[in-house]
């Protein structure tokens, strides 16, 4: 059985993929915002391995999670699924960032830097990346007029790229992205045509599955088939250069090998 941390799994996705988990006799380490949106896992916590508290908007808090998860151990698998939709106005971090970006971007790459190596890495991804490219000019938003759909796009076109440039650089680690499909969340509303279970299946499986299917790295999936990502995202110096960019932004270093 596996040990599985889940970013965002006070609600949505990530709570659905806790659960699933928890069901299937994994061990899952849950995390929240706060100590008051804890009160929201409330039901299932007490069968979790843990569960780690902080913002993913602050750096510090985003250090203070990989702190956290390091002290309960290695684990062995990651899905990064918390994440922000359209938000209003790019807004200011404590450290100056686009909030969309801070949350979607930034807070993924560091706690990949930060956290013990795991086995297998999973990015929440949207079949929206396909508009995000051009990003690298202007990552943080400090020279457009504010866009959130198109920041939003960006930020899943980097969980993408992220996946892809993991699978390269950590060649015994498994990393890929994964576009849940249009799901039935506080983000996706309720009109959205997948339904929760439907929707947290393939990055649980990936987390997980020994299935031959399932141990491949620098993929995009979605509902358990691998598509074609946008261009960029597979773009070998895309990538090198957000891990760049980054790791500039964020003055975390992504360990090379
Ligand atoms: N739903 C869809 O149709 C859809 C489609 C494509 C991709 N996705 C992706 O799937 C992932 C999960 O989406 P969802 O639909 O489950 O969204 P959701 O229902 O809004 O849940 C988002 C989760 O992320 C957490 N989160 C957000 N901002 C945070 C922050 N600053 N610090 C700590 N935690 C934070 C939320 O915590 P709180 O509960 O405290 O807010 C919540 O647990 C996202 O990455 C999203 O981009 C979703």
């Amino acid at each position: 059985m596996a040990i599985v941390f889940i970013t965002g799994s006070t609600d949505g996705l990530g709570r659905a993929a806790a659960q699933s988990l928890l069901d299937q006799g994994h061990r899952v380490v849950l995390h929240a915002r706060s100590a008051e949106r804890a009160a929201a896992v409330a039901d299932f916590a007490a069968h979790a391995a843990g569960i780690v508290i902080g913002d993913l908007r602050s750096a510090a808090d985003t250090k203070g999670i990989a702190d956290q998860v390091n002290a309960i151990g290695r684990m062995d698998a990651i899905i990064h699924n918390a994440g922000v939709y359209t938000e209003r106005s790019r807004g200011a971090t404590a450290e100056g960032h686009a909030g969309t970006l801070a949350i979607n971007t930034l807070a993924p790459y560091m706690l990949t830097a930060q956290i013990a190596r795991p086995k297998r890495l999973v990015y929440l991804s949207s079949g929206l990346h396909r508009g995000g490219e051009g990003s690298l000019r202007d990552l943080d938003w400090t020279r457009r007029s504010w866009d959130a759909a198109k920041a939003y796009a960006e930020s899943k076109l980097h969980a993408v790229a992220l996946a892809y440039a993991l699978a390269r650089r950590w060649p015994h680690v498994l990393s890929n992205a994964v576009d849940p499909g249009w799901v039935r969340t506080r983000m996706g509303g309720a009109g959205a045509p997948v339904d929760l279970d439907t929707g947290q299946r393939t990055q649980s499986w990936l987390a997980v599955s020994e299935e031959p299917a399932a141990l491949v790295s620098g993929r995009y999936w979605h509902h358990l088939r691998q598509e074609q990502p946008a261009g960029e995202a597979a773009d070998p110096a895309f990538q090198d250069a957000l891990i760049a960019g980054l790791s500039e932004l964020t003055g975390v270093a992504l360990p090379a090998v």
